[in-house]
């Protein structure tokens, strides 16, 4: 397959083998956020209005169509996860103390972080309902364990910066469980939802797990604030002693002095702008963006691998474009 016209494809030409599958999705989305509680109805209006990219839905269809016409089941799965996401969302930016989201203020900034916090149970719980309302245990089945591991990843993650020990094996722990196994029950259940057979269902899960890291550690390196408007706040992780890969791989290069003053720093002066730019240039020098980067394209790789061995047409072209857009996306 030619690389040059894959990463050329735009989002709605990746959309193309999907596009009224994804339309369909959105009402199905919209209604699972309906509440009677007129508070509730008021906050999911307003996440409906401020959606986000909808990769991770697109990621399912695009998996499904891969392999076969498109289900039901294949909609359920994308409106859990897509619920899912948005619960976690909703609840990260309490966690990280985030004002704003996709663009706009978060939940916990206009609401407080009482009712983000239920509004984001409320979310998971809409999800867990619509599976079950269908009899589909075995989308739950793979959907559940990803939801297990996000909150390990995350506590995994505060507990590291606690310490602020984390080494670059446990960085990479960390963001398989926190967002690529997320993505890879995008292309589990995707898979799931059309076919029985297990190895192809396996095989995309990988998938999705390759995708899912390079995609956090591009989430992580736009933390770093090179692009412009990325809908949320930038400069974030270091504030919060969340050291990520273009850091770690600095702390790892770098001679015993300056890797005390770069820890001490980041325990004691993170409020100062000066200070922090100053640790930002440490790792610019030293090489640490490109070497996150190079390890962004190296899963990128991995990923393009595993799909090699399955057959071609539209849906797997319009997926690895998605691969690619993951990766050079600008937000
Ligand atoms: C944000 O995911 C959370 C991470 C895993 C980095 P997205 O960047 O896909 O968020 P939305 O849904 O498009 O806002
Ligand atoms: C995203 O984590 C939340 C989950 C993956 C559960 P981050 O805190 O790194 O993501 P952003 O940057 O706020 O979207
Ligand atoms: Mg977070
Ligand atoms: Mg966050």
């Amino acid at each position: 397959m030619d690389i040059c016209f894959e990463l050329k494809m735009t989002v709605e030409d990746i959309k193309k083998p999907v596009k009224e599958e994804m339309a369909l999705f959105e009402k199905k989305f919209k209604s699972a956020m309906k509440s009677d509680v007129a508070l509730l109805d008021k906050i999911t209006h307003y996440i409906i209005k401020r959606k986000g990219k909808q990769l991770r839905p697109l990621f399912v269809f695009l998996t499904a169509k891969m392999f076969g016409p498109v289900q039901e089941g294949t909609y359920t799965a994308a409106s859990l996860i897509e619920l899912l996401h948005t619960a976690t969302l909703v609840h990260d930016d309490v966690v990280d103390d985030a004002f704003e989201r996709r663009g706009f203020l978060s939940i916990n900034a206009l609401w407080k972080n009482k009712i983000a916090v239920l509004v984001g149970d409320f979310l998971l719980s809409q999800g867990l309902l619509l599976t079950t309302s269908e009899n589909r245990i075995d989308l739950l089945n793979i959907v559940t364990k990803a939801v297990k591991s996000m909150s390990e990843g995350e506590l995994l993650q505060m507990e590291k910066s606690r310490k602020m020990d984390i080494t670059e094996d446990v960085y990479y722990k960390i963001i398989e469980q926190k967002t690529a196994s997320l993505v890879a029950a995008c292309c589990g259940t995707g898979a799931c939802s059309v076919t029985d057979n297990q190895d192809i269902i396996a095989t995309m899960e990988k998938v999705g797990v390759y995708v899912g890291m390079a995609f956090q550690i591009k989430d992580d390196i736009f933390d770093y604030g090179f692009s412009k408007d990325i809908g949320k706040p930038t400069g974030i992780d270091i504030k919060e002693r969340k050291l990520t890969l273009p850091l770690i791989h600095v702390l790892q290069k770098v001679d015993k002095k300056s890797k005390r003053m770069i820890i001490n720093t980041i325990k004691k002066d993170k409020q100062d702008p000066i200070k922090i730019n100053k640790i930002i240039s440490i790792v610019i020098e030293n090489g640490g963006i490109q070497y996150a980067e190079n390890k962004m394209h190296e899963y990128k790789n991995l990923a393009l691998k595993e799909l090699d061995q399955l057959p071609n047409n539209p849906a797997k072209e319009s997926f690895i474009g998605l691969i690619h857009y993951s990766i050079n996306r600008k937000k």
